[in-house]
Protein backbone atom coordinates (compact mmCIF):
# COMPACT_ATOMS: atom_id res chain seq x y z
CA UNK A 1 0.00 0.00 0.00
CA UNK A 2 2.77 2.67 0.85
CA UNK A 3 4.23 2.31 -2.41
CA UNK A 4 1.60 3.57 -3.70
CA UNK A 5 2.53 7.08 -5.50
CA UNK A 6 0.14 9.22 -3.57
CA UNK A 7 1.71 7.99 -0.23
CA UNK A 8 4.96 8.30 -1.50
CA UNK A 9 3.89 12.40 -1.51
CA UNK A 10 3.04 12.26 2.17
CA UNK A 11 5.86 14.41 4.61
CA UNK A 12 5.87 13.08 7.65
CA UNK A 13 5.40 15.24 10.95
CA UNK A 14 5.67 12.97 13.98
CA UNK A 15 7.12 9.39 13.49
CA UNK A 16 4.93 6.09 15.19
CA UNK A 17 7.80 6.15 17.71
CA UNK A 18 7.33 9.80 18.41
CA UNK A 19 3.41 9.28 18.99
CA UNK A 20 3.14 6.18 21.01
CA UNK A 21 6.03 8.31 23.44
CA UNK A 22 3.78 11.23 23.95
CA UNK A 23 0.39 9.42 23.90
CA UNK A 24 1.91 7.29 26.90
CA UNK A 25 3.11 10.44 28.26
CA UNK A 26 -0.42 12.13 28.19
CA UNK A 27 -1.84 8.85 29.30
CA UNK A 28 -0.35 8.94 32.68
CA UNK A 29 -0.72 12.66 32.91
CA UNK A 30 -4.65 12.44 32.91
CA UNK A 31 -4.29 9.32 34.97
CA UNK A 32 -2.81 11.36 38.07
CA UNK A 33 -5.09 14.33 36.95
CA UNK A 34 -7.72 12.06 37.83
CA UNK A 35 -7.01 9.61 40.20
CA UNK A 36 -9.53 10.51 43.22
CA UNK A 37 -12.07 10.12 40.43
CA UNK A 38 -14.21 6.72 39.79
CA UNK A 39 -16.70 7.79 37.49
CA UNK A 40 -14.84 9.40 34.35
CA UNK A 41 -16.26 8.64 31.30
CA UNK A 42 -14.42 9.26 28.08
CA UNK A 43 -16.25 9.99 24.94
CA UNK A 44 -14.02 9.74 21.65
CA UNK A 45 -15.15 11.64 18.31
CA UNK A 46 -15.81 9.68 15.65
CA UNK A 47 -14.33 8.23 13.62
CA UNK A 48 -11.02 10.14 13.24
CA UNK A 49 -10.56 10.03 17.31
CA UNK A 50 -10.81 6.31 17.49
CA UNK A 51 -7.15 5.69 16.92
CA UNK A 52 -5.66 8.06 19.56
CA UNK A 53 -8.54 6.80 22.35
CA UNK A 54 -7.20 3.04 21.62
CA UNK A 55 -3.72 3.69 22.61
CA UNK A 56 -4.26 6.90 24.85
CA UNK A 57 -6.78 4.26 27.21
CA UNK A 58 -3.99 1.57 27.08
CA UNK A 59 -1.57 4.74 28.49
CA UNK A 60 -4.35 5.02 31.45
CA UNK A 61 -4.08 2.95 34.90
CA UNK A 62 -7.25 4.29 36.24
CA UNK A 63 -10.61 2.72 35.75
CA UNK A 64 -13.12 4.53 33.35
CA UNK A 65 -15.50 3.72 30.68
CA UNK A 66 -15.74 4.48 26.98
CA UNK A 67 -18.27 5.73 24.92
CA UNK A 68 -18.04 7.43 21.17
CA UNK A 69 -20.27 10.39 19.63
CA UNK A 70 -20.37 11.12 15.84
CA UNK A 71 -19.81 14.83 15.13
CA UNK A 72 -19.93 16.85 11.79
CA UNK A 73 -18.92 20.65 11.62
CA UNK A 74 -20.27 22.88 8.85
CA UNK A 75 -18.38 26.10 8.07
CA UNK A 76 -20.99 29.14 7.56
CA UNK A 77 -18.97 31.75 6.85
CA UNK A 78 -15.60 33.29 8.86
CA UNK A 79 -16.85 33.38 12.01
CA UNK A 80 -19.89 30.83 11.97
CA UNK A 81 -20.54 27.65 11.82
CA UNK A 82 -22.89 24.53 13.39
CA UNK A 83 -22.22 21.41 14.38
CA UNK A 84 -24.16 18.70 14.06
CA UNK A 85 -24.12 15.54 16.60
CA UNK A 86 -24.98 12.67 14.27
CA UNK A 87 -25.30 10.14 17.14
CA UNK A 88 -24.68 10.69 20.95
CA UNK A 89 -23.32 8.01 23.65
CA UNK A 90 -25.72 5.40 24.82
CA UNK A 91 -24.05 6.12 28.45
CA UNK A 92 -26.59 8.37 30.49
CA UNK A 93 -24.58 11.64 30.46
CA UNK A 94 -26.48 13.59 33.82
CA UNK A 95 -23.85 13.94 36.54
CA UNK A 96 -21.28 12.94 34.90
CA UNK A 97 -17.32 13.84 34.30
CA UNK A 98 -16.88 13.34 30.92
CA UNK A 99 -13.33 13.80 28.99
CA UNK A 100 -13.78 14.33 25.25
CA UNK A 101 -11.06 13.01 22.63
CA UNK A 102 -11.04 14.58 19.57
CA UNK A 103 -8.29 14.11 17.04
CA UNK A 104 -7.33 17.29 15.79
CA UNK A 105 -8.91 20.93 16.94
CA UNK A 106 -8.80 23.51 13.96
CA UNK A 107 -11.11 26.10 14.19
CA UNK A 108 -12.49 25.19 17.67
CA UNK A 109 -16.09 24.71 16.79
CA UNK A 110 -16.80 21.03 17.12
CA UNK A 111 -14.95 20.74 20.18
CA UNK A 112 -16.65 23.86 21.78
CA UNK A 113 -19.71 23.37 20.66
CA UNK A 114 -19.86 19.80 21.95
CA UNK A 115 -18.43 20.75 25.24
CA UNK A 116 -20.97 23.17 25.43
CA UNK A 117 -24.47 20.69 25.17
CA UNK A 118 -23.24 17.93 27.02
CA UNK A 119 -23.06 20.48 30.02
CA UNK A 120 -26.10 22.29 29.08
CA UNK A 121 -28.40 20.12 27.23
CA UNK A 122 -27.18 16.71 28.85
CA UNK A 123 -26.66 17.54 32.29
CA UNK A 124 -22.74 16.59 32.89
CA UNK A 125 -21.07 17.14 35.67
CA UNK A 126 -17.98 18.41 34.23
CA UNK A 127 -16.37 18.10 30.91
CA UNK A 128 -12.46 18.43 29.57
CA UNK A 129 -10.85 17.67 26.48
CA UNK A 130 -7.87 15.69 25.05
CA UNK A 131 -6.95 16.19 21.21
CA UNK A 132 -4.14 14.56 19.62
CA UNK A 133 -3.31 17.72 17.52
CA UNK A 134 -4.20 21.22 17.82
CA UNK A 135 -3.85 23.76 15.11
CA UNK A 136 -4.18 26.65 16.90
CA UNK A 137 -3.28 29.14 14.63
CA UNK A 138 -6.80 28.37 12.66
CA UNK A 139 -9.22 29.12 15.62
CA UNK A 140 -12.20 31.43 15.25
CA UNK A 141 -13.46 30.26 18.53
CA UNK A 142 -11.73 31.49 21.62
CA UNK A 143 -11.62 27.63 22.61
CA UNK A 144 -8.09 25.74 24.53
CA UNK A 145 -8.27 21.94 25.04
CA UNK A 146 -7.01 20.99 28.72
CA UNK A 147 -5.05 18.22 27.33
CA UNK A 148 -3.38 18.14 23.67
CA UNK A 149 -0.30 15.74 22.53
CA UNK A 150 1.09 18.14 19.46
CA UNK A 151 0.44 21.66 18.34
CA UNK A 152 0.99 21.91 15.02
CA UNK A 153 1.26 24.36 11.97
CA UNK A 154 -1.32 24.85 9.55
CA UNK A 155 -1.04 22.21 7.12
CA UNK A 156 -3.68 19.34 6.04
CA UNK A 157 -2.63 15.92 8.21
CA UNK A 158 -3.57 12.90 7.27
CA UNK A 159 -2.88 9.35 9.33
CA UNK A 160 -3.66 8.05 12.97
CA UNK A 161 -7.16 8.37 12.48
CA UNK A 162 -7.10 10.92 10.37
CA UNK A 163 -8.16 11.12 6.68
CA UNK A 164 -8.61 12.98 3.44
CA UNK A 165 -11.77 11.81 1.88
CA UNK A 166 -11.47 8.42 4.05
CA UNK A 167 -8.02 7.87 2.53
CA UNK A 168 -5.20 6.93 5.36
CA UNK A 169 -6.70 6.46 8.58
CA UNK A 170 -4.51 3.31 8.61
CA UNK A 171 -1.33 4.84 8.85
CA UNK A 172 0.59 4.63 11.96
CA UNK A 173 2.35 7.80 11.56
CA UNK A 174 1.07 11.62 10.66
CA UNK A 175 1.86 13.37 7.57
CA UNK A 176 0.30 16.14 5.60
CA UNK A 177 0.42 16.30 1.59
CA UNK A 178 2.71 18.00 -0.15
CA UNK A 179 0.78 20.04 -2.96
CA UNK A 180 1.41 23.15 -4.94
CA UNK A 181 0.46 25.46 -2.55
CA UNK A 182 2.09 23.55 0.66
CA UNK A 183 -1.63 23.32 2.48
P1 LIG B 1 -12.97 22.16 14.01
O1 LIG B 1 -14.41 22.14 14.37
O2 LIG B 1 -12.68 23.14 12.91
O3 LIG B 1 -12.03 22.35 15.17
O4 LIG B 1 -12.74 20.82 13.25
C1 LIG B 1 -12.21 19.72 13.70
C2 LIG B 1 -12.52 18.60 12.70
O5 LIG B 1 -12.12 18.96 11.35
C3 LIG B 1 -11.69 17.43 13.07
O6 LIG B 1 -12.41 16.56 13.91
C4 LIG B 1 -11.38 16.80 11.73
O7 LIG B 1 -12.39 15.88 11.39
C5 LIG B 1 -11.39 17.91 10.74
N1 LIG B 1 -10.03 18.37 10.41
C6 LIG B 1 -9.50 19.59 10.71
N2 LIG B 1 -8.24 19.69 10.28
C7 LIG B 1 -7.93 18.49 9.71
C8 LIG B 1 -6.73 17.96 9.11
O8 LIG B 1 -5.67 18.60 8.99
N3 LIG B 1 -6.80 16.68 8.65
C9 LIG B 1 -7.93 15.92 8.75
N4 LIG B 1 -9.07 16.37 9.31
C10 LIG B 1 -9.08 17.64 9.79
MG1 LIG C 1 -13.18 14.59 13.32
Amino acid sequence: MNNNNEYNKLKILYSSEEIQKRVTELGKQISADYKENENLLIIGVLKGAFVFMSDLIRAMDIPFSIDFLRARSYIKDKSMGEVLISQMPDTPLEGRDILIVEDILDTGLTLSNISERLLKEHKAKRVKTAVFLDKEERRIIDFSPDYRCFRIPDKFIVGYGLDYEEKYRGLPYVAYLETGDNN
